[in-house]
């Protein structure tokens, strides 16, 4: 049977190759007599892989020296909680209101500090993304790059001068070019853009792991995951290598600048869709559009639930927006080929004749 394309927020598709590669070595990883997932994370076998997967995380996104990159678990929201546990101290930070997602973000912040809402897009139901009012005593900004359910992202990040930025990238990291001495730490759960569910990656400068709280239990205590090399106990092994293999998928096909004119590319067809067809109405406000996680509506929500189910019929799964907000969205992370973007479209033309 072949592949459907898939749509999913995440878990999301992952790049054939990297399927097909996993596929091959399962029983036998790198002719050892086994697979990955079978050897003990202190092997030889398996230090190679994390140290690989770590070595083109560094090359692929240029993270200077000065960095620590951390393979965690606890998907990216333990790191709600992990963040201010480790970095707050008591002290005061500011978060950015755009969504789902930062709003669990202040929730878990809250038990460790005081917050100060430092913007908000609350008031159009986080439809754009809304100016920042700093304090100047913030011990650090928090932002979420791209909200994975209301469609927006940043194109252009805060200019937070010293105050270190941290930014939940879970649905948009290796989407596009960073300039990571910008920011003071970037987390991301894999299973979006990066691999399966299971691990977290967390990249931070080494100075605020090295200010961080003490007297912390062990597994969330960053100080110990660094100086451990993230095997401070066992890691996710096999979604490690998937993350690896990812990264090699990523190389091979031109790094982030090539996947950044890609996801522009297909964004730029899907969203010239919704806007010249009738039926459909992003959600989004236009400057603020995610590239990743395109949301829109139809003129009836019989109309969406009747879309969705003609969309699954033509093997395009997985397009019914998130419960909280309803709607459609399609997520078109790296591993979506403009193929399936164009398939979308060329059903959203049909579906639209046939329903006007
Ligand atoms: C932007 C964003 N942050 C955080 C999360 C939560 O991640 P996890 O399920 O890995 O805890 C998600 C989605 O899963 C997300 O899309």
């Amino acid at each position: 049977m072949g592949r459907k394309y898939n749509f999913y927020a995440g878990p999301a598709i992952l790049p054939y190759e990297v399927m097909k590669k996993a596929q091959e070595e399962l029983l036998d990883f790198n002719g050892i007599g086994f697979s990955i997932m079978e050897i003990s994370h202190r092997s030889k076998d398996f230090a190679k892989v994390i140290e690989t997967a770590e070595a083109k995380i560094r090359a692929l996104l240029g993270i200077p020296d000065n960095y620590s990159v951390m393979f965690l678990q606890g998907g990216a929201s333990l790191q709600f909680a992990m963040i201010p546990m480790n970095l707050l101290k008591g002290g005061k930070a500011d978060y950015v209101n755009t969504g789902s997602w930062a709003k669990k973000a202040i929730k878990e912040a809250k038990l460790f500090g005081k917050v100060d809402v430092a913007g908000s897009s609350e008031d159009k139901n986080f439809c754009y993304i809304p100016e920042v009012r700093l304090s100047p005593d913030a011990v650090y900004v928090h932002i979420t790059s791209n909200e994975t359910i209301g469609g927006i992202q940043y194109h252009e990040f805060p200019d937070t001068g010293d105050i270190p930025l941290i930014v939940d990238m879970s649905s948009d990291i290796f989407s596009r070019r960073l300039e990571v001495s910008r920011f003071g730490a970037l987390y991301a759960g894999a299973q979006k853009n990066m691999g399966p569910a299971g691990v977290t990656l967390v990249i931070m400068r080494n100075d605020l792991i090295e200010n961080s709280a003490d007297n912390l239990p062990s597994m969330l205590s960053y100080k110990v995951h660094r100086e451990e090399k993230s095997l401070y106990n066992t890691p996710s092994c096999f979604a490690i290598y998937i993350v690896k293999l990812v990264m090699e998928w990523l190389e091979a096909n031109g790094g982030l600048e090539a996947m950044e004119a890609r996801n522009n590319g297909k964004a730029k067809f899907l969203y010239d869709a919704i806007d010249n067809l009738t039926l459909y109405r992003g959600t989004a406000a236009v400057k603020d559009r995610s590239k990743m996680n395109v949301t829109f509506r139809l003129t009836s929500e019989e109309l969406e639930a009747k879309f969705n189910k003609e969309a699954e019929g033509h093997g395009l799964i997985g397009l019914k927006g998130h419960r909280s907000v309803g709607g459609c969205r399609a997520s078109i992370y790296n591993a979506m080929p403009l193929q399936g973007v164009q398939e979308l479209v060329r059903f959203m033309e049909k579906f639209e004749k046939e329903n006007k």
